[in-house]
């Protein structure tokens, strides 16, 4: 079994998961996800992180194959969540003597999810580790996307071993660096991780990134998808623009509707939108598509509009479902239109009033507000919040 080299002594020994239909059981994986993990063969050898404990068997005879008789010296854990730490405690059972590499909060962590008290070495900010031809260095990444995330860089080969930042979901069919695949099939998929997974954390991953600017890095080993080289920038931009909440030129149309009344307000909204120039519209019927798709096009575009049925008095219950997603991610800064109908008691309209002034977004053109069938009255209205919404792009 080969492991591919990805620099000088640094080796990738990640699985692929293709059998989870859904990432923390909640987000679809059609291209399933890898974990990554990374061995460092110096004069200690030292592992970055482990995988999901489904696949420490086949990770444990990678690191084996590598070590080739060697002990492992220590285990870096840039990252407590399961789907990193899981082997951890099978780790620890082979190489009894492994140094674990932490912080005071992985340590916690640590003893809680696998009882491991001893053989830790604490590091803090800026702190180093020298395992032979270089020193590791270490920085706290906080609320990245959890409390001990931090970061590893190499100074040797400048590499930044990141945790989740710069992850995507996509499994590494046959190739890990960046340079030797086509990774065309990872940028929409690392929007949609990145608004899933990190997307509340916005401001702690500013922090980061202002962190790793000044480091000297040219790869990126991040323990979700490609390692990044050739496309390093772009990585990194995407996380920048999506953590900054900034929004590109276009327009994401999110609806519910039972009986199609709220459909046709819907797509009289977006025939006016593409009719006043507006050539980027995602239009998400809330039934159908996934929340995983709806946040990461909420997050795309700078325009968003919503429009929801009266059901029971409330919101439409999965329109109701994705705006406590956008609320828990805080979403900044959208220019916001709204819709809705109902037959006898109107709720909708007024429910997404609220929910606007909640999040402090700026709302665009008038609210429509239709009883029962669909009236010319309320198509040119539609008419009108779309084109409202165009104009105000192109300010
Ligand atoms: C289960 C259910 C609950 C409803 N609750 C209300 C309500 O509380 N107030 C109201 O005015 N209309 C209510 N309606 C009527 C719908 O809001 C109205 O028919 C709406 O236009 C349907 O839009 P749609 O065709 O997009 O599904 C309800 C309809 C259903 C099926
Ligand atoms: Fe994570
Ligand atoms: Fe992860």
């Amino acid at each position: 079994m080969k492991s591919r080299e990805i620099a000088n002594n640094v080796f990738y020994v990640g699985v692929n998961d293709r059998q989870k239909a859904l990432f923390e059981n909640i987000w679809p994986l059609p291209h399933g996800v890898s974990y990554n993990s990374y061995l460092i063969l110096d004069e200690k050898t030292v592992l970055v992180d482990t995988v999901d404990i489904c696949y420490s068997d086949l990770f444990l005879k990678k690191i084996a194959i590598l070590l080739n008789g060697r002990s492992l010296d220590y285990l870096i854990v840039d990252h407590m969540e399961p789907d990193h730490a899981g082997s951890i405690r099978l780790l620890r059972q082979q190489y009894p003597d492994v140094q674990i590499v932490g912080n005071s909060k992985t340590f916690g962590m640590l003893d809680g999810f696998h009882g491991i008290k001893d053989g830790l070495h604490e590091v803090k900010e800026g702190d180093t580790l020298n395992i032979g031809s270089r020193s590791l260095q270490f920085y706290m990444a906080a609320m990245v996307h959890w409390p001990e995330v931090m970061f590893t860089y190499d100074p040797q080969n400048k590499i930044l071993f990141s945790a989740d930042a710069f992850g995507t979901y996509g499994t590494l069919d046959g190739g890990v660096l960046d340079t030797e695949i086509n990774v065309d099939r990872f940028w929409d998929e690392m929007e949609r991780y990145y608004t899933n997974i990190v997307g509340k954390y916005g401001s702690p991953v500013q922090k980061a990134l202002q962190k790793a600017s000044a480091l000297d890095i040219e790869t990126i080993c991040s323990t979700h998808g490609p390692v990044w080289r050739q496309y390093l920038k772009k990585a990194v931009s995407i996380y920048d623009r999506l953590s900054r909440y900034a929004g590109e030129d276009g327009v994401t149309i999110v609806y519910g509707s039972m009986y199609g009344y709220t459909e046709q307000m819907a797509e009289a909204v977006a025939y006016a939108l593409v009719e006043n120039g507006v050539k980027n519209i995602a239009m998400h019927n809330v039934s159908k598509s996934h929340a995983s798709y709806i946040l990461r096009d909420v997050f795309k575009y700078k325009g968003l509009i919503i429009g929801s049925p009266t059901y029971s008095n409330q919101l439409f219950p999965e329109v109701e479902s994705v705006l406590s997603k956008i609320e828990i991610r805080d979403v900044k800064n959208r220019l916001f239109g709204y819709f809705g109908s109902f037959a006898w008691s109107g709720a909708s309209v007024k429910l997404l009033t609220a929910f606007g002034e909640k999040m402090k977004w700026e709302v665009v053109g008038t609210p429509v507000e239709q009883k029962q069938g669909f009236t010319p009255d309320s198509y040119e209205a539609c008419l009108e919040l779309g084109k409202a919404m165009a104009n105000r792009l192109k300010q």
